[in-house]
């Protein structure tokens, strides 16, 4: 009994011997590991190992982004389907970064707490039975999108403080810019405007086109204003009243006596035959506000006279468009018109840039995929704590010419 209690010690204090062993084995290696694997030795290969990992991940993994509320009606906002894959991105749009799928369909993923972006028309109020969405991941980005200008936002954005983390409006300054219209270098084909700082080229000393030349005689009126608002903010209105004192504008839709119907083609084609001047007044003095009328007029051979709150060199080549804000006073502008308008060599001039550049316009859901694929996105975050002055502090209520 005692040798058999004994054996078993001895049999207990060789297994815990190896035990032991054992133990002082597994830290060494552990500590050897540690040491192998220490940024101190190995900072490139953690480097590398990450940085193909965040390839894969960034070029396989698709980002999807839901519609959340309609664009004035339009669930799928002017693309041409209820969903979009990186296909339709690549093929259809011509997004250079497609990898995204863009849909209005609120069951296309499980949980909404899994879609990327959930876009929001800020120029509407939230859909009235599901205003925003009951979760909300810090990963995904709320979007604040819209076209015009805030005076037209049907938001009460100091409810909504912290709210959105991207901004997609025609402002340059905003994380996705989503302008009217751009220009493009002919020779490049590269987007010149609008940006913050556009290089244009000088417009040369000389310049004819014949097409214009030939025109210029048979444009026996001064200016055509196609208008519908006619009380705004930035009272074009009176601009108008004060620039009839000089000469008369044919002023067509509910504003005017004229009218021309919506789609006629004759509408725009007058502008190319009977009409110096084309009044391109945005209805509020707000940075880089000016809308798709402006960018009508360029496609026509008449010249915009240019009233907004944008700084128009931003948007448009030089000695191409004739901006009332450079005046003092009403009658210097009139004067300036009567001198462009009759000066055939002086008229034509401002046809320059056709020669340079051309008229598009790109997606921004191209851009919104690009951002949500930009290196950092997934591990920055950022929001709009005060989204309302960031938006409304861009306006103003004077204009720079007298009225
Ligand atoms: C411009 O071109 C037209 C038509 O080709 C021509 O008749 C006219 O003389 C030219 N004007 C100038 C200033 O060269
Ligand atoms: C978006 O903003 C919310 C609220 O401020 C925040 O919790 C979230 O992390 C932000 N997400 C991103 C992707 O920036």
């Amino acid at each position: 009994m005692s040798m058999a209690v004994r054996s078993g010690r001895f049999v207990c204090g060789s297994r815990g011997a190896l035990l032991l062993l054992l133990l002082i084995l597994a830290g060494s290696l552990m500590i050897l590991h540690r040491v192998v694997q220490s940024p101190l030795l190995n900072q490139y290969e953690i480097l590398q190992d990450h940085l193909e990992r965040q390839q894969s991940r960034n070029t396989r993994s698709t980002r999807t982004i839901l519609l959340w509320s309609s664009f004035f009606g339009d669930p799928r906002w002017k693309l041409s389907w209820d969903t979009l894959g990186p296909q339709e991105l690549r093929d259809e749009l011509g997004c250079p970064v497609y990898q995204c799928e863009i849909t209005n369909q609120h069951d296309f993923l499980p949980a909404v707490e899994l879609y990327d972006a959930v876009v929001f028309h800020a120029a509407e109020m939230f859909p009235l039975l599901r205003p925003v969405p009951s979760q909300r991941s810090r990963h995904q980005a709320y979007v604040f999108a819209t076209m015009e200008s805030p005076g037209e936002t049907k938001h009460r954005l100091d409810d909504e403080l912290g709210f959105y983390n991207l901004t997609m409006t025609y402002r340059l300054d905003s994380d996705v810019v989503w302008p009217y219209g751009q220009l493009l270098d002919i020779e490049t084909d590269a987007v010149v405007a609008p940006s913050e700082r556009p290089h244009w080229r000088k417009p040369p000393a000389a310049f004819n086109d014949s097409a214009v030349w030939d025109l210029w005689a048979g444009k026996t009126k001064t200016a055509a204003w196609f208008v519908s608002h006619c009380e705004t903010l930035s009272k074009r209105e009176v601009l108008a009243d004060r620039l009839q004192e000089f000469f008369a504008i044919d002023i067509y839709g509910k504003c005017g006596k004229l009218s021309c119907a919506r789609g006629d083609p004759r509408c725009e084609e007058m502008l190319d035959t009977d009409y110096l001047f084309y009044l391109a007044f945005e209805n509020s003095l707000c940075d880089d506000y000016v809308t798709e009328k402006l960018f009508d007029a360029l496609r026509r051979n008449v010249i915009p006279v240019v009233f907004g709150g944008a700084d128009y060199s931003r948007i448009l080549p030089p000695h191409s468009y004739i901006d009332a804000s450079r005046f003092q006073s009403v009658e210097d502008l009139a004067q300036h018109l009567n001198f462009v308008g009759g000066d055939q060599e002086e008229y034509v001039s401002y046809f320059w840039w056709r020669s340079h550049y051309r008229l598009a316009s790109t997606s921004p859901f191209c851009d919104l995929c690009a951002r949500l694929h930009a290196p950092g996105f997934s591990h920055k975050t950022q929001s709009y704590g005060d989204i309302q002055s960031w938006w409304f502090n861009s306006c103003r209520l004077e204009s720079r010419i007298r009225l």
